[in-house]
């Protein structure tokens, strides 16, 4: 099929790519000259494991095109997936700027008829709301029919979750447009969910705001396991047994980030305000998680004082291992309040260094690897389960740091080998080692 896919980030890209491997003819136009330009040479403009030879391959088999030209782009396309950018309010709402100006141009140039899907998160309604702003503009002899089809990849992994997601929800109540669009996915062999389009909307939210309350149950969870002496991650194991809580997603650590849990449930929060319906559990959620962020910071300054003057190593900034993101990434607060304690920070991340020091600039000093970060350093702090971090042997903080102490956001290491080194590590939920100043618990 003629496909076009509206903006170029991890979502659009990725859609892109693999929709073009699966055949189909795809154009994906972006307003970004920089990113068109490099994407049509070749290259990815972000980091994502499998995309940047699926875009290689593609291109030069001509099945994949980049463009900026609306006309190019929308003018012939079979089905248009919208996903552009839903960026956060100051209030915390979701700003639809990107999606008015889509569906207004969508409108403007479409000389077929097609169906419009839209990936991106978006708000209860706002597919009516495209519905509506193409239909008030485009030509009346032209049926367009708009589709909410949530994306549900996960950075990091975003090529293999297309291939092999857990499911594809398409909103629509025409079913011969469901029905195409069933065909499109069908070779992926996905169980597919054909439900209305407010409640595929709403599905989107829902599994992202029980994900961040799942972290953040976890989260609160290992707090009061350091209290009481417990081990989060025995507690983990042992609760992961009952079918009913599986296993996945209860890591404990310093939060979540990135550019989608903090993000939308925000917007799930502030949506509730507007409904007259106050979401208490996703406020906590989000309380939970911003005060987890800040933890390590505190327990830096419990265990060594005060932090003016004091060399710290930071370990990882990506949001998460295997991507060079790092909105929202737990190392933005860390270092922000490193600095306000006035503590020299010198960063080490395999990817996120140059997205980092957009944001951060020259107020941190960065290291190409992890021994350099950590030469000399009063203090550590891990805040990416990166493998290049976690796989680091032990007699490396041992022999490169001035005092030995290891703030460990992730759990990389197991306590019985921290055991084995001179080294005062503390961790998410679990006894500290070697801690002369351990608080005393619950006894
Ligand atoms: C998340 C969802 O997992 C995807 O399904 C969804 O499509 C995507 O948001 C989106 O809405 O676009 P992503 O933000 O890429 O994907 O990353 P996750 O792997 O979900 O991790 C999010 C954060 O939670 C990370 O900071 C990670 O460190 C943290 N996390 C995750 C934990 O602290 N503990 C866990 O057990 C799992």
């Amino acid at each position: 099929m003629k496909i076009t896919v509206a903006g170029a980030g991890y979502v659009g890209l990725v859609t892109s790519a693999c929709l073009a491997e699966l055949g189909h003819l795809v154009t994906c136009i972006d307003i970004q000259k920089e990113k068109i330009d490099m994407l049509q040479s070749g290259r990815s403009p972000i980091y994502e494991p499998g995309l940047e030879s699926m875009l290689e391959k593609n291109l030069s088999s001509g099945q994949l095109h980049f463009t900026m030209n609306p006309h190019h782009a929308y003018s012939d396309a079979e089905i248009i997936f919208i996903a552009v950018g839903t960026p956060e309010k100051h209030d915390g709402s979701v700003d639809l700027k990107y999606i008015h100006v889509v569906s207004n141009l969508i409108a403007y140039y479409i000389e077929n008829d097609v169906i419009v899907c839209t990936k991106s998160t978006v708000p209860v309604g706002t597919n009516e709301l495209i519905q509506a702003i193409i239909d008030s503009r485009k030509p009346p002899n032209l049926q367009v029919e708009v589709v909410a089809n949530p994306e549900f990849l996960r950075e990091g992994s975003a090529v293999l979750d297309f291939f092999h997601g857990d499911r594809i929800v398409i909103g629509t109540d025409h079913h011969k447009v469901a029905s195409i669009l069933e065909q499109l996915y069908l070779p992926l062999k996905i169980p597919i969910l054909k439900t209305d389009i407010r409640s595929a909307e709403m599905i989107k939210y829902a599994s992202n705001a029980f994900l961040a309350t799942k972290i953040s149950f976890i989260n609160e969870m290992s707090n009061f396991c350091e209290k009481v002496g417990a081990n989060i991650e025995e507690v983990t194991f042992g609760l992961g047994y009952d079918k009913r809580i599986g296993h996945d997603f209860l890591k404990a650590g310093i939060g979540f980030g990135g550019s989608c849990f903090p993000k939308d449930t925000k917007a799930l929060l502030h949506l509730g305000g507007h409904i007259n319906h106050p979401f208490d559990l996703l406020e906590a959620v989000i309380n939970v998680n911003n005060r987890q962020q800040s933890l390590p910071v505190l327990k830096a300054k419990e265990t060594i004082g005060s932090l003016k003057n004091k060399k710290v190593a930071l370990l990882g900034l990506a949001f998460k291992p295997n991507t060079d993101d790092v909105r929202n990434a737990a190392s933005l607060t860390i270092v922000k309040e490193l600095l306000e304690e006035g503590a020299v920070v010198t960063a080490y991340d395999p990817l996120a260094i140059p997205n980092a020091r957009r944001i951060l600039g020259n107020t941190i000093e960065y290291a190409d690897d992890i021994r350099a970060a950590l030469r000399d350093a009063h203090l550590a702090i891990i805040a990416t389960e990166w493998e290049q971090i976690k796989y680091v042997p032990l007699d490396v903080y041992q022999n490169h740091m001035r005092d030995p102490i290891v703030i460990d956001g992730r759990n990389c290491y197991p306590l019985h080998e921290i055991q084995k080194y001179p080294i005062t590590y503390l961790s998410i939920g679990r006894p500290d080692v070697n801690n002369a100043r351990q608080k005393k618990g619950w006894e």
